[in-house]
Parts: structure tokens; sequence; C-alpha cells
């Protein structure tokens, strides 16, 4: 089978073990219940997926969007897709992460896929980081716990660059997210100078442009 993308083979490689993984996991994640799942979700990846990281890395390189900022790199399968992204534009990925055991995951996938240059890992509340980050920012995914949206896109509105993107993922899935991502889409389409669009790609994403 042809692959749609253009990556290379290095980065490949690693795309496909992180989602071979991804699947192993998926059946075990099926099968928990909601209380298992709560205590057990740090060791899953919970990835967006093909769909999302593709469109991520097309929306990188025809943005040409090089102060990238991704807010929870779990252990690093959307970085990847951003990395790649921001290689081919000569950009750069800042990427947020409370879990210190999961960045160490993540830089050892990005040595492999050979993007470590282009992606530089905050370790720490992302809350707290994003404080201390100046921006501005031309593209920014927001997938981190998901009652942390509203708070997050507070701090990060000002310090939006213009013509900005921001993707937040798990708009439609998995459904006990649901709350969380309507009062998120309801907080960002009241936004000043914000156009914003549910798309159903993935999880369902709200992709949202600032001016
Ligand atoms: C859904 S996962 C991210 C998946 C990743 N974007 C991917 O596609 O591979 C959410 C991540 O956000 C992190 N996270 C949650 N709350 C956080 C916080 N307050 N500060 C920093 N990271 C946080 C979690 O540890 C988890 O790794």
């Amino acid at each position: 089978m042809n692959d749609p993308t253009a990556l290379d083979q290095a980065v490949r490689t690693v795309l496909e073990d992180y989602e071979a993984r991804a699947e192993r996991e998926e059946k075990v994640w099926s099968t928990l219940s909601s209380e298992e799942a709560a205590r057990r979700r740090d060791e899953m990846l919970l990835p967006v997926g093909r769909a999302t990281g593709t469109f991520l890395n097309l929306l990188v390189k025809s943005g040409e969007a090089r102060r990238i900022l991704e807010i929870g790199s779990s252990y690093g399968y959307s970085t990847t897709w951003l990395a790649e992204g921001a290689r081919a534009v000569g950009g750069k990925v800042t990427s947020l992460e409370n879990k210190v055991e999961k960045t160490e995951y993540a830089s050892a996938q990005l040595a492999r896929a050979g993007l470590s240059e282009y992606v530089e890992f905050v370790i720490g509340d992302a809350l707290a980081s994003i404080r201390t980050l100046a921006g501005p920012f031309d593209l920014v995914l927001i997938d981190l716990w998901k009652d942390l949206y509203v708070p997050v896109f507070e701090l990060l509105y000002p310090k939006l660059a213009q013509g900005a993107i921001v993707v937040a993922d798990n708009m439609l899935q998995p459904e006990s997210a649901r709350i969380h991502a309507r009062a998120y889409r309801e907080r960002v389409r009241v936004a000043r100078d914000v156009t914003s669009v549910l798309l159903s790609i993935g999880n369902g994403i709200e992709v949202s442009r600032f001016q």
C-alpha cells in the first residue's frame, strides 16, 4: 500500500510503532471500568490518531507555522507529527507535559525519528508553563486532561500570533469528555476575532483561527 504522507522512513517506522502500541492498548482500554481507566490512564498513549496527526502535520506545512505549542505531549505521538512539520518549515515545537517518564519515552522516539532538535519539552503543570512562555504561537494543539481546556485557552488567547490556528482534540470522543468539550467550544466561539469549526476528524477536533 502506498503511504499517502511524504514522511521519511525513520519517521514512518516510529509512527507505526506508536500505532501498534496504541492498538494493543485500545483493546485493554475498552475492557476497563471508568474507575480502572482513570487509575491506569498514565500507562496509555491516548494518542490523537493518524488522521489528526496527518492533519496537524499538513497544517504546520501549509501554514508555515514555525512557533508551535503542544499542550499534553503524553508519550510523543502527536509531537512526532508536529516535529516532522517543524523540520520541514524551519520551526520548533514546545511541548508541555507534567509526567517526566512520558517525556523521556517521547525524547527517545524523537531521537529514533531524527527529530530531537525540533522539540523542546517543558515538564510541569501546563497552566504554570504557559504563564512563563512569551509566545506568540502560530499553531497550538490542546490535548491535556479535558477539564483544563477552558483555563488553558484563557492563558493562551493573549499569546496567539496573528493568523494562529488552535486545534483542540477529543471534541466528540470519548463521550465522557463531551461536557468539557462543549464548554471549550462555547468559550472559543465567543472569543473576539476567533473563527472556529468542529471537524469530524479522529476523535473530533475544534479548529480555530485567531484574526
Ligand atoms: C491525551 S494525552 C496527550 C496525547 C498526545 N497529544 C498524543 O497524541 O500522543 C494527555 C496528556 O496530558 C498530560 N497532562 C494532563 N494534565 C496536565 C497538566 N496539568 N500539565 C501538563 N500535562 C498534563 C497527561 O499527563 C497526558 O500525558
